[in-house]
């Protein structure tokens, strides 16, 4: 925590029960915040939000700027599903994302494996996912979301967006975060009482580069030109390479074509 790192209870919003609101101004990262929450305190079933983040970070280690504007928030919450399905909660949330931004208008949202959510092509926001325990021995997992609600990063590998660009209108953070929470309850309900099958459809319907050549790179291996299939019922990735062969993957990135 650095020195900034201050609770601002006043500026806490109602979320649905049984979500609390932790409100900071400039932190780290709200996902240290948050482990910090359950690992020392015991505590579940809530979300911290900055205004700034002085250390943001994304998928992969990446960097995620976080300039004030934004939304940054980090959700935590025990899956009432085995863990082995818990890889199936990045499109969950994807999904839960994308009917948030509906909501506020925005047209053409779509999802890009694993977890990042565009708008025309365009990078919008992108979410964590870590797991968690509790110091009550629960587990549970933090979901790191970042929206790019005012500002779009700079000089990215890959096209950034903003609400503001695409729908003209400033939605402020505290505007989008309700909606966005509300959105996350119904998805997170429907999974954990149906199952993935139930939401696997709607995800694929907004799938980026379905049926469609994609770059596609693991972790140890170079980027490779692939047919993107689509994703199994229990969440794998489905590639088929040159020679017709089906892949079913876990990890790894979905590469921007160059611009
Ligand atoms: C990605 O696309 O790589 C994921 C980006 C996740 C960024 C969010 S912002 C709130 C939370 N705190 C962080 O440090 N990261 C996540």
């Amino acid at each position: 925590m650095t020195d900034q790192t201050i609770l601002l209870e006043g500026e806490a919003v109602l979320l649905p029960p049984p979500f609390s609101h932790y409100p900071y101004g400039i932190v780290g990262s709200t996902q240290d915040i948050a482990r910090s929450y359950a690992e020392k305190e015991g505590r579940k079933n809530f979300v911290v939000t900055a205004a700034q983040q002085q250390t943001g970070r994304g998928r992969q280690g990446r960097v995620w700027a976080s300039p004030e504007g934004n939304l940054y928030a980090t959700l935590m919450l025990c899956p009432k599903r085995p863990m082995h399905e818990w890889g199936q909660l990045a499109y969950v949330f994807g999904l839960a994302l994308a009917r948030a931004l509906e909501e506020f208008g925005v047209p053409e949202v779509q999802l890009k494996w694993p977890n990042d959510i565009l708008i025309k092509d365009a990078k919008c926001c992108g979410i964590l996912i870590e797991t968690v325990e509790t110091s009550l021995g629960e587990k549970g997992i933090l979901v790191g979301t970042g929206i790019n609600l005012l500002f779009a990063p700079e000089n990215t590998p890959y096209p950034a967006t903003s609400l503001k660009k695409v729908i003209g209108k400033e939605i402020l953070p505290f505007q989008f975060l309700p909606a966005y929470i509300k959105s996350v309850q119904e998805c997170v309900l429907e999974w954990e009482q149906k199952g993935f099958a139930s939401l696997r459809q709607t995800w694929l319907s907004k799938a980026w580069r379905l049926g469609e050549q994609i770059g596609y790179k693991s972790e140890q291996a170079s980027e490779e030109t692939v047919l993107f299939r689509g994703i199994d019922a229990d969440g794998c990735l489905l590639l088929e390479d040159h020679e017709g062969h089906i892949k079913r993957i876990l990890t790894g990135d979905v590469i921007f074509p160059e611009a």
